[in-house]
């Protein structure tokens, strides 16, 4: 959505006179390869082994070190240049350890490809007793936010943290973030634990899946809707009545089905189990999209702005899961994304309502997998920063060119980069993610 200030950084002239440029960033294309130029996988963690083979049997050309030089063809030398870089300091255990950042990172930074991926690999701290291996650990998390405030053209630097013997969460965390799902997502911490699950069929991971997504009309909930569609999965997409002509459209777009619900209607949950049941025989993922803003400072915030706000974005997701965890509904093994928002974890002026309800949605993730590990279903959350879309192309000019801007990959993200994180999230593959709010930010500087 180039608007008049994005059309004049972008024009010729801007460019000559040296203006910074966002970089194109890479998205996911399912006929493209998860990453186009050599993966180095480094480090002695107890993962890299295994990640090596893995890539090597899909296709992906991996390095154990980095070559001093390779040659191009014209005969001069140029550095090799890098799609990924993953680096296991799973075992790491004292901080001396951590100077294999410097020393195998340096070089590796240098090489990198446009919009390569960094990706670390340690161990969850929560899991660890000894203070000096707590504090190695810990460590990583300041290191890798820091390397992705460094990162240019496109690339993005993630931690991923591992408990003991969390393969198969690994893997799929890190095929997420080499990947172009990933794009927005950057300065991320994402945790995963020992359970194991894997995806059918990879190229369609959501296939026999039905998923319900609510506000699913328009904006990232349409796109949200198109995604899991494109991984296999088939959607309930929901929304309100007065939005049921546009909600029609992405229903029959999808080939999924529309049911028209208020999400704060008190039997929204049990419309919602018995449509999805009765049409397509289960409930196995839903997505709490739905939500509003009324913005105004706390000081002139009236009972209708504050009570809506909550109504749609908190209260009704405690409410639907009720319905949704109760008999007859979510098998074991399912899956609950919410969307949160970095205003939700950072606060923002003039949003005490919004940012209130989106920091209970993300009590509800915390409070809510704890509860549900045992059957196997996981809830986590996604924040979106900045994302083009009609709320944000509102939004007062000078306000929205510096949420678009202030962040690590110097741009807005699309409603494509929060879907592709709640795929990923809803896969059979993702059983190891449980508990986590996953910012879709670029890494904002708001909440930082
Ligand atoms: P949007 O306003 O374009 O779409 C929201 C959809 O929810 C609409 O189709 C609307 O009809 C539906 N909806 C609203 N109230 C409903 C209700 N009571 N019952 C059923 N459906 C209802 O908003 P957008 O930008 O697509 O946002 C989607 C989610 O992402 C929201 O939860 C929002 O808070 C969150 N978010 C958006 C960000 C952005 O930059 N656009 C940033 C952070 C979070």
């Amino acid at each position: 959505m180039p608007d008049l200030f994005s059309t004049i950084i972008g024009s010729p002239v801007a460019r000559r006179v040296g203006v910074p440029q966002p970089t194109r960033l890479r998205r996911f294309d399912p006929e493209l390869p998860l990453c186009d130029s050599p993966v180095l996988v480094a480090g002695n963690g107890h993962y890299a082994a295994s990640l090596v083979d893995w890539l090597d049997s899909h296709g992906i050309t991996t390095l154990r070190e980095l070559p001093s030089a390779a040659t191009a063809s014209d005969g001069s030398a140029e550095p090799a240049r890098l799609g990924g870089f993953v680096l296991d300091l799973s075992e790491a255990r004292d901080p001396g350890d951590l100077d294999v950042l410097r020393v195998i990172g340096a070089p590796a930074l240098k090489s990198l490809a446009r919009n390569a991926r960094v990706v670390v690999i340690g161990t969850d701290p929560t899991t660890l007793s000894e203070v000096a291996h707590v504090a190695t650990q810990r460590a990583l998390e300041g290191a890798v936010r820091s390397i992705a405030k460094e990162l240019r053209r496109g690339a993005t630097a993630n931690l991923v943290l591992a408990q003991e013997s969390s393969s198969e969460g690994v893997r799929s965390a890190v095929e997420f973030l080499l990947s172009g799902r990933s794009a927005y997502v950057d300065g991320q911490v994402i945790r995963v634990n020992d359970r194991t699950g894997s995806n059918p069929d990879s190229a369609r991971p959501l296939a026999r899946k039905v998923a319900v997504v609510t506000g699913a009309a328009r904006g990232i909930g349409a796109e949200i809707a198109r995604v899991m569609a494109r991984d296999g999965a088939t959607v309930v997409a929901v929304d309100v009545p007065a939005a049921g002509d546009a909600l029609a459209a992405v229903a029959n777009e999808i080939r999924g089905t529309a049911l028209q619900v208020d999400v704060t209607a008190a039997d929204a949950g049990s419309r919602i189990v018995e449509h999805a049941v009765t049409r397509h025989g289960a409930i196995d993922i839903v997505v709490h999209n739905a939500g509003i803003t009324r913005d105004k400072l706390l000081a002139n915030m009236d009972e209708s702005r504050w009570g809506s706000v909550m109504a749609v974005n908190l209260r009704s997701i405690l409410q639907m899961n009720e319905a949704i965890l109760g008999a007859g509904g979510m098998p074991d093994g399912g899956r609950i994304v919410c969307v949160a928002s970095i205003a939700g974890i950072a606060g923002n002026r003039g949003q005490t309502n919004y940012g209130a309800s989106k920091a209970g949605v993300i009590g509800i993730v915390d409070a809510l997998s704890a509860q549900l590990a045992s059957r196997g279903i996981t809830v986590n959350a996604v924040a979106p920063g900045f994302i083009e879309t009609e709320m944000t192309a509102r939004v007062p000019f000078a306000t929205r060119e510096i949420g678009r801007r202030m962040n690590s990959l110097q741009q807005g993200g699309t409603p494509i980069d929060v879907a592709e994180t709640i795929a990923w999230l809803a896969q059979p593959g993702s059983a190891a993610v449980t508990g986590q709010v996953v910012r879709v930010c670029g890494q904002s500087l708001l909440g930082a």
